[in-house]
């Protein structure tokens, strides 16, 4: 059954999502550093950074690393390579031995990509905190960005998240790396809209020149504007950019504590709009300033050493 945004708005998750770093499971170094790195989210990758022939060492090192590391107040992510390849069963196995917080799937072209993963986690019998996030990366995937999200409303489906991979979009459609993204924002924009609707969240895709900091900050900028809840990383010094645009700043704090506070005032209970400095703010807003502080809290926790739990709601 499909709930319009308004109905799921209030119960969207309100995690931090601003910087998620991608880590090829190959790179044992690359894994060590990644307790001192400040990222919001890990994606373990045994896709496409990983050789068919290093496939079966890579999960041994998750294996390994999950068992010595549980990094507390990141969300864990495996991506695994596709069901239908050689990799995706052994994969499986190991994300329903290892459970992390998400199994990434590269790829997904239409709803039944991912409602076979949910049906191959609930033969498993994996948690229900088991969450899937999908790779939007391929012509159909964009095509179908609506309907997939839409499957994932249905009852365990266990669909979290939307990654967009514009390496592999690129590639299939040929439309070249060009700064501003001018030929990719229609699409980028109908995977934010797709989620939207459904009551998910989407990462903006790789940027992959890791040492030009300026443009970097420059998409980190325009995927805010967008409406993307963080940025996937491929290197440890895009976090911080990262952090800094898709974490709410003072400004925007300040304002959502204005809101919350002048819906709180003894006799707006019954108002849905106010009047804040010659300005209408409605009670719709309230839930994007609710949402807001509570993201806020959790960076100001971390910040201060109590690592928020990733699963913690508002
Ligand atoms: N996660 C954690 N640590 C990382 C990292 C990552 N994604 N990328 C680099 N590092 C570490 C390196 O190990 C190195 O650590 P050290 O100082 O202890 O040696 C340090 O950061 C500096 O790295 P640098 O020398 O600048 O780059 P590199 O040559 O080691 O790595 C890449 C460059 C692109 C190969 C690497 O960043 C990478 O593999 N990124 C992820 C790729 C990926 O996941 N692709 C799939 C999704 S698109
Ligand atoms: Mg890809």
């Amino acid at each position: 059954m499909s709930q319009s945004a308004s109905q799921n708005s209030p119960s969207r998750p309100a995690r931090l999502r601003r910087s998620v770093l991608s880590v090829p499971a190959i790179n044992r170094r690359a894994l060590d550093k990644l307790s001192s790195l400040d990222c919001d989210a890990v994606i373990f990758d045994l896709e496409d950074s990983v050789s068919p022939d290093m496939k079966a060492e890579a999960r041994e090192n998750l294996r390994a690393f999950f068992s010595a590391s549980p990094l507390p107040g990141k969300e864990r992510i495996i991506r695994i390579n596709a069901l239908s390849s050689n990799f995706g069963a052994e994969d499986m196995a190991l994300v329903a031995e290892l459970e992390p917080d998400a199994v990434l799937l590269p790829k997904v072209d239409e709803p039944q990509d991912v409602m076979a993963v949910g049906d191959w986690l609930a033969e498993a019998d994996a948690p229900e905190s088991l969450r899937i996030w999908a790779m939007i990366e391929t012509p159909r995937g964009v095509l179908n960005a609506a309907a997939i999200a839409e499957a994932g409303r249905t009852a365990g489906s266990r669909l979290d998240c939307f990654v967009v991979g514009l390496n592999d979009l690129r590639k299939e459609t040929g439309v070249l790396p060009q700064s501003g993204r001018a030929y990719l924002v229609p699409w980028l924009m109908q995977v934010v809209l797709a989620v939207s609707a459904y009551g998910l969240e989407a990462i903006d895709s790789v940027f992959n020149d890791f040492r030009d900091a300026d443009s970097f900050e420059a998409e980190c900028e325009q995927g805010r504007a967008m409406g993307f809840a963080g940025k996937m990383l491929i290197h440890p010094n895009q976090i911080e950019p990262a952090n800094r645009h898709f974490g709410p700043d003072a400004a925007a704090i300040a304002e959502a504590e204005a809101i919350i506070a002048a819906f709180t005032e003894p006799g707006s209970a019954t108002l849905n709009v106010v009047n804040i400095d010659g300005r209408m703010v409605e009670r719709l807003h309230l839930v994007q300033a609710e949402r807001l502080v509570h993201k806020a809290r959790q960076i100001e926790q971390r910040s201060s050493g109590a690592a928020a739990s990733p699963r913690t709601e508002a």
